[in-house]
């Protein structure tokens, strides 16, 4: 058996996408776990770009199981919308490669009510995808299942029950309350095309697992932003961590045999909330400028920063990381200088822990950094460590030895050939790209 999970180690857009693209070749089912319609990464269908936010890109291999499983939310109207637009670039066979969990929550239209009406006011920077009301509706128990779209009576009566709750928070924020036949009937025509997809997926994860089945765990968001563990309450409302995806994969922690953190060679955000490295300088507006670095989804543009060692090890604490995939290491080429946050300046002294309780507070944690030399060549076309240039060879594995975690790959450009790989965990050893 082998089950790998990909894990964003920062606060998401690490590049996951070419990451779990590069691993679904060598997986014969891959799992979305947790988030919605918040995610998003760009696929390249017969030539033609289409940005998927709920497909995992595992869905363009003919044969490649794709699983939505229960600790997501889904919004139908999206991902119809996804199945439509790739099946009108020429691809086939989606309906039969997809399962999605019939417990996964619904995204309503008046979670992206609420969270639209919320980020008006007091907001903390979401992707105003309906994301955190859906899973306010779960933990409060008045969430709508797929599973419920086989009973429009049943689902009808659920929620009513969850606009009673919203009612008053929508009032509260100006807002019109929907009536119970304005959220329901949009949905009947999704729910008879989305029935035949649904399925009990944890049993189908597990048996791929005992089978003998190499399936893909594909992380969203990243361990900053997970609901426990990330930079609370600037977080998302899942679980973006490894021990994220057992619980909404529907598998035992012990059936994931290797778990993955992807780190971008920088740091980005995107949204309020702490960000100690970010820089406001011309290196910041380098790494916007040549890692494009502007939300697939919202398009904002993000904000930038030297990578944060600290933050690294933290992620691969509360990951349990086996690898690294080091991303985007070709955006730095023509700095003069890097910088490495190695530590923190705290009252009580300097600390190597990634203080994650007082950033943000302004001045209880400074950033204290080691500089790098930088270094000017391209480096697309580098196949193993010994072709970069020196000091980019330095900077990596300064890095592999800060986060004490061995590097499984190194991405040098956005195509799939510009990847360095040293260790494959699917095939056990070095795969040529
Ligand atoms: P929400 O997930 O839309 O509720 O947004 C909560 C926070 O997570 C905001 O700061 C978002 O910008 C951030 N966020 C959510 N999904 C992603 C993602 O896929 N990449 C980067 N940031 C994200």
């Amino acid at each position: 058996m082998s089950c790998v999970a990909v894990i964003g180690a920062q606060w998401g857009d690490e590049g996951k996408g070419k990451i779990v693209d590069f691993y679904t070749e060598f997986a014969n089912m891959v799992v979305r776990w947790g988030g919605g319609p918040n995610a998003g990464h760009t696929l390249v269908v017969n030539d033609d770009k289409v940005v998927v936010r709920l497909l995992p890109s595992g869905i363009l291999r003919e044969g490649t199981k794709c699983v939505l499983g229960q600790g997501m939310v889904v919004d139908l109207a999206v991902l119809l919308g996804e199945i439509d637009e790739l099946g009108r670039r020429g691809q086939k066979g989606i309906a039969e490669n997809l399962v999605v969990s019939n417990r996964a929550h619904l995204v309503l239209s008046y979670h992206i009510l609420v969270d639209g009406l919320r980020e008006a006011r007091q907001g903390i920077g979401t992707t105003k995808k309906g994301i955190g009301p859906a899973y306010e509706d779960k933990v409060r128990r008045t969430g709508i299942r797929a599973g419920d779209l086989a009973d429009f009576g049943k689902l009808a009566k659920k929620v009513e029950a969850a606009l009673d709750q919203w009612a008053p928070i929508i009032q509260a924020f100006g807002g019109e309350v929907p009536t119970v036949d304005s959220v329901v009937t949009p949905l009947e025509p999704l729910a008879k095309r989305v029935l035949p997809l649904l399925g009990d997926t944890s049993k189908i994860v597990d048996h791929a697992i005992r089978t003998g089945g190499k399936v893909l765990l594909e992380g969203a968001q990243g361990t900053l932003l997970d609901v426990d563990h990330g930079t609370y309450p600037y977080v998302t409302s899942s679980s973006p961590v490894a021990g994220g995806a057992a619980v909404g994969a529907g598998i035992g922690p012990n059936r994931i045999d290797t778990v993955i953190g992807i780190t971008k060679a920088y740091a980005t955000r995107v949204g309020g909330g702490p960000f100690p490295t970010e820089l406001d300088d011309s290196d910041g507006v380098h790494l916007r400028e040549v890692g494009a670095e502007f939300g697939a989804v919202t398009g904002r543009p993000r904000r930038t920063g030297w990578l944060d060692l600290p933050a690294l090890k933290y992620a691969a604490r509360v990951n349990g990381l086996d690898g690294l995939a080091l991303t985007k290491l070709d955006v730095l080429t023509g700095l003069k200088r890097i910088r490495v946050c190695v530590a923190y300046d705290t009252k009580e002294g300097r600390v190597t822990d990634f203080p994650i309780d007082l950033i943000d507070e302004p001045g209880r944690a400074t950033p204290v950094y080691e500089e790098l030399e930088g270094w000017s060549e391209t480096l697309g076309n580098a196949r193993v460590l010994d072709d970069l240039p020196l000091a980019a060879r330095a900077y990596v594995r300064f890095l592999e030895e800060g986060a004490g975690v061995p590097l499984f790959l190194v991405s040098v450009g956005p195509r799939r050939r510009e990847t360095i790989i040293l260790h494959n965990p699917f095939v056990g050893r070095a795969a040529a790209p």
